[in-house]
C-alpha cells in the first residue's frame, strides 16, 4: 500500500531530478567490459635487457625521423617492465574490469623466429598471473606496431609472404604459453593505420613510402603497390593465426579472437553527391579494405577498380579462409574526419593508395596536421555521435558482429597538471554515446580508454599524454600520480552513476 506508493513517487522523483542522461554501468548488458590500455613500446621500457631485440619502432625512434617523437624513445617508456606490479596495484584499486597491452614479439622471440626467451617468457606470464590473481581480465595485442627489426631485414617484413608462417608461429606460441589464462586476443593493433603510415605515409615504422609527407624525404619504398601488399599479408596473417586459434585452442581454451583498427567516421564536407560518394569511398579504402574480406571474403569493389592490378587477390581458398576468421572487431576511436571529393586525382601519375582514394588528400592532411602540430590545438575536437556512427555503420554494412572499443581518449599536451578536465569530458560524452548505441540495438562488449599512463605516444613522444596517470619522467623510479580522469573513471567502474 503506501510504502509502496512512496518509493515510486520517490523513484518518478529521482529521475525528474537527475534527468534522463544520467547513467551508471548498470545500465550496460551485464558483463559489459570497462578497461584500460597500453602497449608494449610505449609502456615496457627495458628495451635492451633480458635478451629482447630490436623491434622497428626502436629502429625508428633512435633514427633521423624521430623528429616526429622529438627525439624521444621507448627505451625506457613507463618502466612497467619493473613496476608491472605497482601497475597492476592502481588498476585493482582503480576498479578496472580489463587490461590492454601487447607482446613484444622481439621480447618473447629475439630471433623473429625459433627459440623462445625464458626471461621474456617470464614477463609474460608474472603480469598475465599478476592481472589474473586481482581478478583482471587480459586483452592482448599481439602485434601493435612492433615487428622484429631482424625480420624486416630479413626479407622486408609484412611485404613479404614468408612473414605469415613466422607470425603464426609466434602467435602460437602466446597462445600455447598464455592462453590458458588469457581469453581476449587481437592479432594487429590498427591495421588500417599501420599499413597506411608504415607503407605510403611513411611517418610510422618501417617508414617505406615514395611521395614525400613533408616530415622528411620518403625515398624508399614503392607507395603504389607496397601498403596493399602489406595489408594483404596482414590479412592473410590475421586470418590463418585466427584459424589456428579456432581449430587448436578455442574450444579446450575458451577464448575469443578480433582484429582491432582504427575507425574513422568520415563525414561528408558538404552535402553534394560527390563528397556523399568520396565518404563512401574513404570508408572502403580505410575500414573495408579490412573488414570486407573478413566479412565477405574479398576486397570493396571500389577498391579492386581503383588499384586494378596493384591490388593482390585472394585465391578462392585464401578466400574462404579469410572471411569469418574473427570473433570480434575491435575499434580505436577519436574523433570524425571530413571529406572532400577529388575524383580528378584518379587521372594524376604516379598512383598510390591516396590517389586511388581520390579524396582531397591537402585538405584531409590539412586537418589532421593541425591536431598534430599546433600546441593550443593539442585535444581532439569532441564528436562522440562519431563512434556511434561507427557503431551503426558495423550494425547495417557488416552484420553487426560483438565489437570492442580498443582506444578512446582525450591527447592533451603533457604538463604536470592533474586537474584533466576535458579528459573527463571526453570519457563521460563518449560513454554516454555508447550506452545510446547498445540501447540501439549495436554489438558492443566492452570499452577500454587510452591511456592508463602517459606512455610514449607514436606521434608526440612524450609531448602529449593521453594518460589516467601522470608518469613522472624526472623521477628516477618514475612515479605514477593518478589524475582526476582516473578519480573520475574509478568512480564510475565502481558502480558511481554520472550525471553529465
Ligand atoms: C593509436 C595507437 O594504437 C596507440 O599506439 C597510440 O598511442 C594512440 N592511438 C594515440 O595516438
Amino acid at each position: 500500500g503506501f510504502s509502496l506508493q512512496l518509493l515510486v513517487v520517490s523513484l518518478v522523483m529521482a529521475e525528474m531530478v537527475s534527468g534522463a542522461d544520467e547513467f551508471s554501468r548498470y545500465d550496460f548488458p551485464p558483463g559489459f567490459t570497462f578497461g584500460a590500455g597500453t602497449s608494449a613500446y610505449q609502456v615496457e621500457g627495458a628495451a635492451n635487457e633480458d635478451g629482447r631485440t630490436p623491434s622497428i619502432m626502436d629502429t625508428w625512434t633512435h633514427s633521423d625521423n624521430s623528429v616526429i617523437t622529438g627525439g624521444a624513445n621507448g627505451d625506457i617508456a613507463c618502466d612497467q617492465y619493473h613496476k608491472y606490479k605497482e601497475d597492476v596495484q592502481l588498476m585493482a584499486e582503480m576498479g578496472l574490469d580489463a587490461y590492454r597491452f601487447s607482446i613484444s614479439w622481439s621480447r618473447l622471440i629475439p630471433n623473429g623466429r625459433g627459440a623462445v626467451n625464458p626471461k621474456g617468457l617470464q614477463y609474460y606470464n608474472n603480469l598475465i598471473s599478476e592481472l589474473i590473481s586481482h581478478g583482471i581480465q587480459p586483452h592482448v595485442t599481439i602485434h601493435h606496431f612492433d615487428l622484429p627489426q631482424v625480420l624486416e631485414d630479413e626479407y622486408g617484413g609484412w611485404i613479404s609472404r614468408n612473414i605469415v608462417k613466422d607470425f603464426m608461429e609466434y602467435a602460437d606460441v602466446c597462445f600455447r604459453m598464455f592462453g590458458d589464462r588469457v581469453k581476449y586476443w587481437t592479432t594487429f593493433n590498427e591495421a588500417n593505420i599501420f599499413t597506411m603510415s608504415g607503407y605510403d605515409l611513411g611517418f610510422l615504422p618501417p617508414n617505406r613510402c615514395s611521395s614525400p609527407f613533408g616530415y622528411f624525404d620518403c625515398t624508399k619504398g614503392d607507395s603504389s603497390s607496397e601498403p596493399y601488399l602489406a595489408a594483404h599479408n596482414i590479412i592473410l596473417s590475421h586470418a590463418s593465426v585466427a584459424r589456428l586459434y579456432q581449430k587448436k585452442y578455442q574450444s579446450i581454451q575458451k577464448g575469443y579472437i578480433g582484429l582491432n583498427l582504427l575507425s574513422f567516421f568520415f563525414v561528408p564536407i558538404t552535402n553534394k553527391t560527390e563528397d556523399v560518394i568520396a565518404t563512401q569511398r574513404a570508408n572502403d579504402f580505410f575500414m573495408g579494405w579490412f573488414v570486407e574480406p573478413l566479412v565477405r571474403g574479398d576486397y570493396p569493389e571500389v577498391m579492386k577498380k581503383n588499384a586494378g592490378s596493384r591490388l593482390p587477390s585472394f585465391t578462392a581458398l585464401e578466400s574462404e579462409t579469410v572471411k569469418g576468421s574473427f570473433d570480434f572487431f575491435a575499434v580505436n576511436f577519436y574523433s570524425v574526419s571530413y571529406v572532400k571529393d577529388y575524383s580528378e586525382g584518379l587521372n594524376v601519375e604516379p598512383r598510390d593508395y591516396k590517389a586511388d582514394m581520390a579524396l582531397d588528400w591537402n585538405f584531409m592532411q590539412e586537418n589532421a596536421s593541425s591536431k598534430y602540430t599546433s600546441l593550443p590545438s593539442f585535444e581532439f575536437p569532441l564528436t562522440p555521435w562519431g563512434l556511434q556512427g561507427v557503431l551503426e555503420l558495423f550494425k547495417q554494412n557488416y552484420g553487426n558482429p560483438p565489437i570492442f572499443i580498443h582506444e578512446n581518449g582525450q591527447r592533451m599536451q603533457r604538463n604536470t597538471t592533474l586537474e584533466d578536465w576535458p579528459r573527463i569530458q571526453c570519457l563521460q560524452e563518449h560513454i554516454s554515446a555508447l550506452l545510446d548505441s547498445v540501447r540501439n540495438g549495436s554489438n558492443a562488449k566492452g570499452y577500454f580508454t587510452w591511456s592508463l599512463l602517459d606512455v610514449f605516444e607514436l606521434l608526440d613522444g612524450f609531448r602529449s599524454s593521453f594518460g589516467l596517470y601522470y608518469v613522472d619522467l624526472d623521477d628516477p623510479g618514475l612515479r605514477r600520480y593518478p589524475k582526476l580522469s582516473a578519480e573520475w573513471y574509478s568512480h564510475f567502474l565502481k558502480g558511481g552513476s554520472i550525471t553529465p
